[in-house]
């Protein structure tokens, strides 16, 4: 809900009280950004997901209570600068409650299971004979309905190698061949196996599916090469539901509600793990930033901070808004910038832009080379809440440290924690932000007009009739978030 906005004659008492010992620049605002604080906002995310079952997912307690923090600040401190508003919408929550893989020999093996993993029957799960399928590392293993002929499927569970293609495009063909699940051995060796998602938009097309490790799928698929028979119990249980999230947008009433400068993070985690650095660092920036913005006036564009929900279940959240702006709510956005994972332990500086992107690479860049680190520069990937303004053809950039080894080896677990974090790189990356922001927040000089000659957004009806087109985008990010990032990387 919006607030009141203050009667007319407050607004002019508080336009005449700006003296020039209140303007904004951006001295003052990375004066006003320090470790302390940043730290502070993240003991209480971390808190927050240690009080609530050790994370802050889409769908669960720890997340309400992350936009609970915001709207402390946003809208109880600071309602007399900015107004909040918190946009609902509703996303598939899945979570996989129980999965259990007992071999011939009746014993357990080690699984992961991927989310969205559809129920196998109740209470015993499905025990069935193995059947084996064709490894093909180059085009991928049961990708393709070709890979499947040949192979009696019907009433088994389906021995499948991991890789390539998605695991929901394997289980589909496995449906599709009559199995009653699939047995999924990872491509590398060891139990450091990464959970993927089947995706919201598959439920309903897939069988069950459990991910074990290459060794054991390995060992399996020996014994049926030499005709022996391998009977194992798959056993998944799962709930899967409408839940309501939100994002939360905070403004300053200050500034033209035709310029608006736009800075998003995403305020969700996994469920594997308190997101401290995934997105704690990007959550915490834009509070900072707020929090001294509020403090000053003078600056002539507005500026818009958005936390983002559900960012971890394929940028819902964000593309929910994106694709519910009108035309002329878009064109007033001049510029988005995305901090998504900026305070990665071992970081790089990694700067995702386009040849839409104008002067904001270059803002963020020459503030990070006076600090002495090294840029690098990549292509937009599809991993995180940039997509959405992207595909609007709004000017956009993106910094981030890195996901995964050896950035962030903690990525998407239980251990990025508050000790998954580079203090110094976590800093200067939100004074970068906070710079960036200043300049803008005065003047646009350049910055590209939204470029709207992309062939489908050229009317309100072709966003939300794109949004289809995004589920799909949506669909490759929520794969692996992961693959994103490091796809970003490869391309600097
Ligand atoms: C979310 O779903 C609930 C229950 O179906 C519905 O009442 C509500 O209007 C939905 N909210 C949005 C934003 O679509
Ligand atoms: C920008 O990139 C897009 C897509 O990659 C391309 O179609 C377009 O021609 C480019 N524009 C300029 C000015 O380089
Ligand atoms: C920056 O990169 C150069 C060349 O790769 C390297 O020699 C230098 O040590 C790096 N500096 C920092 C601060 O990482
Ligand atoms: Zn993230």
């Amino acid at each position: 809900m919006k607030l009141p906005v203050p009667a007319a004659a407050t607004l002019v008492f508080w336009s005449t009280a700006v003296a020039t010992d209140n303007l904004l620049t951006a001295d003052r605002l990375e004066a006003d950004i320090r470790t302390e604080e940043l730290q502070n906002v993240l003991w209480n995310l971390n808190h927050i997901a240690r009080n609530n079952g050790g994370n802050r997912a889409f769908g669960e307690p720890g997340f309400k209570a992350s936009l609970d923090f915001v709207l402390e600040r946003a809208q109880t401190r600071f309602h007399r600068e900015i107004d909040t508003f918190v946009q609902p919408f509703n996303h598939t929550y899945d979570k996989t409650l129980k999965i259990k893989v007992t071999g011939p020999a009746g014993e357990d093996v080690f699984v992961v299971s991927p989310m969205y993993n559809p129920a196998t029957p109740l209470p015993g799960g499905v025990t069935a004979k193995l059947v084996d399928t064709p490894v093909d590392d180059e085009k991928g293993s049961g990708c393709f309905a070709e890979q499947w002929e040949g192979v009696d499927a019907t009433g088994k569970l389906a021995l499948v190698k991991r890789g390539v293609c998605a695991v929901s495009d394997k289980l589909k063909l496995a449906k599709a061949h009559g199995a009653l699940g699939v047995i999924l051995y990872n491509q590398e060796p060891g139990t450091a196996i990464a959970m993927p998602t089947l995706g919201a938009e598959n439920i309903g097309q897939l069988v069950p599916v459990a991910i074990i490790p290459l060794e054991v799928g390995e060992s399996w698929k020996t014994s049926l090469k030499a005709g022996k028979d391998v009977t194992v119990t798959l056993l998944v249980d799962a709930v899967s539901e409408t839940r309501e999230t939100w994002n939360i947008i905070a403004e300053t009433k200050e500034g033209d509600p035709d310029k608006v400068i736009m800075l998003g993070a995403h305020l969700d985690s996994v469920q594997q793990g308190p997101g401290i650095n995934d997105d704690g660092t990007g959550t915490a920036a834009l509070l900072e930033i707020m929090t001294s913005v509020q403090k000053y006036a003078g600056f002539p564009h507005k500026i818009r901070f958005a936390w983002w929900g559900a960012e971890e279940s394929g940028l819902v959240g964000s593309l929910y808004y994106t694709s519910h702006l009108s035309e002329a709510e878009a064109d007033k956005i001049k510029y988005y910038f995305n901090y998504d994972m900026i305070g990665s332990p071992q970081p790089e500086f990694d700067i995702a832009s386009n040849n839409n992107s104008g002067i904001g690479p270059q803002l963020l860049e020459e503030y990070l080379v006076t600090q002495g680190k090294n840029v690098s520069h990549g292509g937009f990937g599809t991993g995180s809440d940039f997509v959405g303004f992207i595909e609007l053809g709004i000017p956009s950039t993106a910094l981030h440290t890195g996901a995964g080894a050896p950035y962030d080896a903690c990525y998407h677990q239980a251990c990025d924690d508050l000790d998954n974090i580079h203090w110094e790189a976590f800093t200067v990356n939100a004074k970068a932000a906070a710079r960036a922001l200043a300049k803008l927040a005065f003047s646009l000089e350049g910055v590209p007009p939204r470029q709207k000659t992309s062939p489908n957004l050229r009317t309100r009806r072709g966003v939300v009739q794109s949004f289809q087109k995004w589920a799909a985008v949506a669909k490759e990010a929520t794969h692996g978030h992961t693959c994103s990032h490091k796809t970003q990387k490869l391309r600097v």
